[in-house]
């Protein structure tokens, strides 16, 4: 079957019942997608599915038909990294790193719907996404730092 990933069509010729996860990490090589907990607990294997954030260790292959996947590899290029890769990065909140691919996923998508979000709106945002080291609240003044960026850059 074809799969659009980050704007390229691949072919998978396994099992339809395949996770999507699974596939992109061992089919394809698109490792940033993070397989943690395997049943949709930890927001780890966040991707977008026409732009929505799904976890992909949930979705089998087959029921994907046309849509265009979006991976965390989709998000940046080599040169210049997404705005909240970029703020996580500045912050320095990243421990393990199992969690973030997801997080990013999750916030980029989040700040696009409430680009002035409160403190308790990017908590609410991040309920599907556990992180086991670096703590909520330092990921929290990262996003909400973004705020106070744009602000002075728009001064
Ligand atoms: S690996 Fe998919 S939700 Fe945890
Ligand atoms: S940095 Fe380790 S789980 Fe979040």
């Amino acid at each position: 079957m074809k799969i659009s990933v980050n704007g390229e069509v691949r072919v998978f010729h396994g099992d339809p019942r395949t996770p999507l996860l699974d596939v992109l990490r061992d089919e394809f090589r698109l490792t940033g997608s993070k397989a943690v907990c395997g049943e949709g607990f930890c927001g780890a294997c966040t991707v977008y599915v026409d732009g929505e954030p799904m976890m992909s260790c949930l979705q089998p292959v087959g029921v994907l038909g046309e849509t265009e996947i979006t991976t965390i590899e989709g998000l940046s290029t080599v040169d210049e990294l997404n705005s909240v890769q970029q703020v996580f990065e500045d912050f320095d909140v990243v421990q393990c790193g199992m969690c973030f691919p997801g997080m990013v996923m999750t916030l980029t998508s989040y700040l696009k719907t409430n680009p002035a979000p409160a403190r308790a709106d990017v908590k609410s945002a991040l309920t599907g996404n556990i992180c086991r080291c670096t703590g909520y609240e330092r990921i929290i003044d990262a996003v909400m730092s973004m705020q106070q960026t744009d602000l002075e850059t728009a001064q």
